[in-house]
């Protein structure tokens, strides 16, 4: 009876990923929050269930022209363009603070070809201190004729199944929202050999001004992310969730704890926060809190009895 109160006022938030035992189900997305030291100085980011830095690919990358990002109401556009320092210079300025906090590390990578991707997938196998990858497969494939690899269920699947021979690392694959059937892509990624999927990654979207009648983004088209989202984001890991066996890890506009428990509910065995983090730096450790605070006014002992609870 005393250890029942006791985990009733202290409940257990880890979750587990595959392979991966996460203290709690809260990450923070690729892409906003830098290489985890930008953020060291707003709370202790070792509290976070794992970290995601910024998508990695082979060679570096400069990214698209400016501007690259643009508030909307209720989200922001942005078309930064994957830029990143690169594999290599990853491993030698960016890894080693990532290495010394005290939580998982989950590296998200991308290829402009299969090659690039198992190429990556195979470097990265060799590295200590990742406790797996995330593949962003949001990319042209350069091979053929640009089309994007996440938009065709049989190329997610090749592409996978690849990758997934080429590591032993835990593989989440990160599915996009632009698609007709995002349960699709996600069952091709199962059959493909996941360990888990990720979703939603950025709606393409454009913004423009009225006055110079121009886009707003140098690029035309970028990806809408933030609030705006969330029901759509929402929408679509539930349908996921109810379509895969593996884990599915949803996010898309959550800003606070409600948000990433309604994810949660619809079956997410963790969320990942992304724009929030640029509203307010400390979004991760208040949505854990948040969580926690949840758990023990509905007294629930542990997260993992919230996940799928969902039932309409
Ligand atoms: C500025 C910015 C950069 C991003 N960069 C990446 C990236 O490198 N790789 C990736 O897989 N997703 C990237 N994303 C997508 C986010 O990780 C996340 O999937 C998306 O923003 C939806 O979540 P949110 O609404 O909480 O932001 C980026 C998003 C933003 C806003």
């Amino acid at each position: 009876m005393g250890i029942e109160m006791n985990s009733l006022r202290d409940p257990d938030l880890s979750v587990k990923i595959g392979k991966i035992k996460l203290k709690n189900p809260v990450m923070v997305a690729s892409g906003t929050f830098g290489f985890g030291e930008e953020y060291k100085d707003f709370f202790d980011i070792h509290h976070l269930g794992a970290i995601i830095p910024k998508g990695i690919s082979l060679k570096p990358m400069m990214g698209n022209p400016p501007p690259r990002i643009f508030e909307t109401e209720g989200g922001i556009l942005n078309s930064i363009g994957l830029q990143n320092p690169g594999f290599q210079d990853f491993i030698k300025e960016k890894l080693p603070y990532l290495r010394k906090i005290k939580t998982h590390l989950l590296v998200n990578f991308f290829g402009n070809t299969q090659k690039e991707y198992i190429e990556l997938a195979k470097r990265f196998d060799e590295v200590p201190g990742i406790s797996g990858l995330e593949m962003n497969i949001s990319c042209p494939n350069v091979k053929q004729g640009g089309i994007i690899f996440c938009s065709d269920p049989k190329m997610t699947n090749r592409l996978v199944h690849a990758v997934r021979k080429s590591t032993k690392l835990p593989l989440i694959v990160k599915l996009s929202p632009n698609v007709t059937d995002i349960a699709l892509m996600a069952k091709s990624s199962e059959e493909g050999g996941a360990d888990a999927v990720s979703l939603v990654n950025t709606f393409k979207a454009i913004a423009i001004n009225i006055h110079s009648r121009k886009p707003e983004l140098g690029n035309v088209i970028g990806g809408l992310s933030g609030p705006a989202i969330k029901p759509i984001a929402l929408r679509m890991v539930w349908e996921v969730s109810q379509a895969i066996k593996i884990p599915v890890i949803g996010m898309g506009g959550i800003m606070k704890a409600e948000d990433a428990i309604e994810f949660i509910l619809v079956g997410a065995s963790a969320i990942q926060i992304g724009t929030a983090n640029l509203v307010n730096p400390k979004t991760g450790i208040e949505v854990i809190n948040g969580i926690k605070k949840y758990l023990v006014e509905n007294k629930i002992n542990r997260v993992q009895k919230l996940i799928g609870l969902f039932k309409p």
